[in-house]
């Protein structure tokens, strides 16, 4: 008779089964993000991403200073980049496949001595709160945008570019109020939520942002893909690949 000590025999079948396809999910991130990140900084050094009534997420807010040579989006790239690099999410998501630490569960991590995020430049997501902060700010620019997406020379109006606005904010909402440093902020720090009304306001937050950080990386990634097609939609618009299908009251 053989005893065998170790993993439950569920969890063992389930590790030898999930191993062999460990680089699926650092393939596909390393793929995604740098993909994306290609794309973003070509559309960025366009200088254009406005087709009335649509602006394109890279330029909102859209920031012009006279005589300097530099594309609008740069001025407010660092936003959503800071957001996004400090983000838990995307930082489990690029430890894991860009630097290997490690690729996936049970596989080992590459050599050499792990120093977390203690040191430069990996220190500075420590920042994610305050890149928070200024989304927050972004986010009602990105609001105003796709409101004005249905404003068609003062007259109400529908477009395909409309929907496309408003879908991309509502998915940039829900990743962004999904935020695990907002849900430390909203329902952090307090002892007891059914004391007083305030605290039982912080708990509806709380159990909001709680909802909508079950599916962070969903948000992360939907959102991220939206940004993408929402700037392409628009760019197909300036470049007149196709006119907006649209209706207007
Ligand atoms: S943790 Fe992902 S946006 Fe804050």
């Amino acid at each position: 008779m053989t005893v065998e000590v170790g993993r439950p025999p569920a969890l063992r079948s389930q590790l030898n089964l999930w191993k062999p396809l460990w680089w699926a999910y650092p393939t596909w991130v390393v793929t995604a993000l740098s993909a994306f990140g290609i794309y973003a900084f070509f559309a960025m050094i366009q200088k254009a991403g406005f087709a009335y009534p649509y602006l394109s997420p890279f330029y909102s807010p859209h920031i012009v200073i006279s005589g300097l040579p530099i594309s609008p989006a740069f001025y407010v790239a660092w936003v959503p980049l800071g957001f996004r690099l400090t983000c838990y999410y995307y930082r489990k998501a690029y430890f894991r496949s860009f630097l290997w630490e490690p690729p996936a569960c049970a596989v080992a991590d590459r050599p050499g001595r792990y120093t977390g995020e203690t040191r430069l430049p990996f220190v500075l997501n420590n920042f994610h709160r305050y890149f928070l902060y200024v989304t927050l700010v972004v986010l009602g620019f990105l609001w105003y945008d796709a409101i004005r997406a249905f404003d068609f020379h003062g007259h109400f109006g529908i477009g395909v570019g409309s929907g496309i606005m408003l879908l991309n904010v509502v998915l940039l909402s829900g990743y962004t109020l999904g935020c695990h440093a907002l849900r430390s902020l909203v329902g952090g720090g307090i002892d007891c939520y059914s004391c007083s009304l305030a605290a039982q306001g912080r708990h509806r937050a709380w159990s909001g942002v709680s909802l909508l950080n079950n599916r962070h990386a969903l948000w992360a990634w939907a959102s991220m893909f939206s940004v993408a097609i929402t700037d392409i939609y628009i760019r197909f618009l300036i470049h007149g690949v196709f006119a907006d299908p649209r209706w207007v009251s």
